[in-house]
């Protein structure tokens, strides 16, 4: 069997990195979360003060933008491969809702996407890959033999965050995860550059009512009918 690219993008909190790093697994496949790159680099600018309130200082975002290095690390215990920042692990505080806030802003920024995406490209240079995000399918890779593109109710989606976040032990209510959720949709998919949508040659999925198990299996199996 050949090695292929998987590309799994959706909308926000549609659990794809959850059934991706399954099926990375499953495959022997390096899995890529690529919104915890962009979730790095809202780190950064919000640590530097390049964020205040909603005040985006962009210009200076762009100029550091050479300094600002992201990196993976598995770990050998769970198996997961962890956001580095200029090479401090930074995985628990990327997931905060304040981060969620500003990430869209941080994501629509050209330069900001080029270095990026130019990393993602050659994390696939071999195959034999899952990455999820809003563009893979579109933009990282086009020619990606399978594409998902993964959805479902903004109510679902939200229940699933929430959930995820309390567990974490994040104070937030719910009707600030359900706005983050619908407020960063808006913004990705309405963006200039590389804004978020549904491949031509992509497959939809609507998970609102389906078990992970059940997503799964379905992936697994167009998987093995692509390679
Ligand atoms: O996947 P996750 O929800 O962690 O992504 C966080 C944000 O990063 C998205 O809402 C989007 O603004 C941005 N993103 C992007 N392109 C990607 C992955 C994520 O613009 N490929």
């Amino acid at each position: 069997e050949k090695k292929i690219i998987i590309a799994i993008d959706g909308h926000s909190s549609t659990g794809k990195s959850t059934v991706a790093k399954q099926l990375a697994k499953a495959l022997g496949y390096i899995y890529v979360d690529t919104g915890a790159m962009y979730r790095a680099v809202t780190l950064y600018a919000m640590r530097k003060c390049f964020i205040n309130d909603s005040h985006f200082n962009q210009e200076a975002i762009e100029r550091y933008l050479p300094f600002i290095n992201i990196k993976f690390k598995l770990n050998k215990k769970t198996g997961i491969a962890e956001v580095l920042l200029n090479n401090e692990n930074v995985e628990n505080e990327i997931r905060k809702l304040s981060v969620s806030n500003n990430v869209s802003q941080i994501a629509a920024i050209s330069l900001v996407r080029q270095k990026l995406v130019q990393q993602q490209k050659l994390m696939g240079a071999e195959r034999g890959i899952v990455m999820d995000g809003r563009d893979i399918g579109t933009v990282v890779f086009p020619d990606a033999e399978l594409k998902i593109f993964m959805t479902a109710t903004a109510k679902d989606r939200a229940e699933r965050r929430y959930k995820e976040i309390t567990e974490r032990g994040e104070q937030v209510s719910y009707e600030d995860v359900l706005k983050n959720v619908v407020n960063r949709d808006h913004i990705d998919s309405t963006r200039k550059d590389s804004p978020l949508r549904k491949a031509d040659d992509a497959i939809t999925i609507d998970n609102s009512n389906m078990t992970l198990d059940e997503q799964f299996q379905k992936i697994l199996e167009l998987a093995k009918q692509a390679a």
